[in-house]
């Protein structure tokens, strides 16, 4: 099996580093350092971490990237799908900007389509996806619409893979805003209008949010076939984000019992449920 550091230089060596005149991702990083050298340092090093950080789960739980097709959902200009490409078996992407995708086809040479302007059109998206990966998309979204693209995203992973998306925890804003939050009751979600696009986004549709963990674990459950399998908290995976990890349970799986009954014999059944009852 291949291992991280074999990942790692493979990321290295063939990372594509051009970076888009138009990515909203690199020009709010510039208004916070003090130059261009400091802006594309933190631009990459935060894109390469992310993509080695989701390799690391991967292969904690024994899959191998390059047996892996990747959908980065909400990937904008690639800060971070650049670093995936050399590693997963196929990588495409989803946003809402046919700028956004022609720029992954003409300088990274993968595919994309347009993310739908309502959430349940990606019900009928033809394609399905091992790992489906989302930065800072659910960090952006109201609460009405929250649930919806967490269900149609989550359509579009197959059965047995995961779902990897980032949220925004009161912890992440008690240090990067202190006092915005401190003196109210935690609501398990607070929408606020608000966000980096200059007017490309609506704030009302994409503004920001900050939620608990008990929101993000209800919202799992009621999906009906999700198991969470792990939260990553600020600074573990990303350096500010929580990352959430749900998989899709196998269709077998969720209708177990009847499985069971269908697969042993009558009598077998029988002993397997009698010894479970002692
Ligand atoms: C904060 S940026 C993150 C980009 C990229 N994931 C990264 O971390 O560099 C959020 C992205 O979500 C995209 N977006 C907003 N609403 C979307 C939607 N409904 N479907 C897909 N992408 C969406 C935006 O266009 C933007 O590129």
């Amino acid at each position: 099996m291949i291992n991280l550091n074999q990942i790692i230089s493979a990321m290295h060596s063939r990372v594509n580093k051009a970076i888009s005149p138009h990515c909203e991702m690199y020009r709010y990083a510039r208004t916070g350092f003090a130059s261009e050298e400091d802006t594309q340092d933190y631009y990459f090093s935060s894109g390469f971490e992310l993509a080695k950080n989701l390799c690391g789960f991967l292969l904690e739980v024994g899959v191998e990237p390059e047996h892996v097709d990747l959908l980065d959902f909400a990937a904008g200009y690639g800060r971070i799908t650049r670093w995936l490409v050399p590693t997963f078996k196929s990588v495409t992407v989803a946003d809402v900007e046919q700028n956004m995708l022609a720029f992954h086809e003409q300088v990274l040479g993968i595919q994309g389509f347009l993310s739908p302007a309502k959430a349940k059109s990606l019900y009928s998206h033809p394609d399905r996806y091992d790992v489906v990966f989302v930065f800072s998309l659910f960090t952006h979204l109201p609460k009405h619409t929250w649930s919806q693209w967490l269900a149609a995203i989550f359509s579009l992973v197959r059965e047995s893979g995961y779902l990897i998306f980032s949220t925004h925890s009161y912890e992440m804003f008690a240090e990067l805003a202190p006092g915005k939050f401190e003196s109210q009751h935690k609501k398990n979600f607070v929408f606020w209008e608000g966000n980096e696009t200059n007017g490309r986004l609506q704030t009302s549709i994409y503004g920001s949010n900050v939620l608990t963990d008990e929101f993000v674990k209800r919202e799992l459950t009621r999906l009906g076939n999700a198991s969470h399998v792990r939260r990553y908290k600020k600074g573990e995976f990303d350096r500010f984000h929580d990352i959430y990890v749900a998989r899709k349970i196998a269709k077998s799986r969720t209708n177990n019992s009847l499985v069971n009954v269908l697969t042993y014999p009558a009598s077998l059944w029988r002993r397997l449920k009698g010894q479970r009852q002692h």
